[in-house]
């Protein structure tokens, strides 16, 4: 089974998380900028949040791909409060490419001017290994 990780972070939290999946799943993490080379069964993707929004490079990126390149995608996020409505707001970009996504999805807190120094913590991104793990097995 292959599997790709593709990210956008503008600070570096949703980047850590990245790396925590890629980790798990024996794979580099890497920025959405690169284009999926070869078909992916699973395509974990992640954003952070801003605005309420996911970023316009992961939007970009999703509206590259082709299903013929995607098995299913996974979505997870970094924010200052929780994931809000970046999951919806991703599984319906990806539906729009006939691509489904997981209903699984991973999100933790990043730091965020004064609010969670220090996230994502080791837990947090012990929290993402496991996520990673549970989604590869099944
Ligand atoms: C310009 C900006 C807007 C943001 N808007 C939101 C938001 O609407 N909701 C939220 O929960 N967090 C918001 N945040 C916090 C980010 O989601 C959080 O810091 C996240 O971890 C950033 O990920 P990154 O470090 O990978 O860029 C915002 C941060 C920035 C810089």
């Amino acid at each position: 089974m292959r599997i790709a990780v593709r990210y956008y972070s503008r600070g570096g939290a949703t980047e850590k998380v990245a790396k925590a999946i890629a980790r798990e799943a024996g794979e580099r993490a890497l920025a959405t900028d690169k284009p999926l080379e070869k078909k992916a069964d699973i395509l974990f993707i992640g954003s952070g949040v801003y605005k309420g929004h996911i970023d316009g490079h992961v939007k970009a990126f999703i509206e590259g791909l082709t299903p013929d390149k995607v098995g299913k995608a996974v979505f997870f996020s970094t924010a200052m409060l929780g994931g809000g409505h970046s999951d919806e707001e991703v599984r319906k970009l990806l539906a729009e490419k006939g691509i489904s996504m997981d209903t699984r999805t991973f999100h933790c807190h990043g730091k965020f001017l004064f609010f969670h120094r220090g996230h994502p913590d080791e837990k947090d991104l012990l929290d993402a290994e496991i996520f990673a793990r549970k989604i590869i097995k099944k």
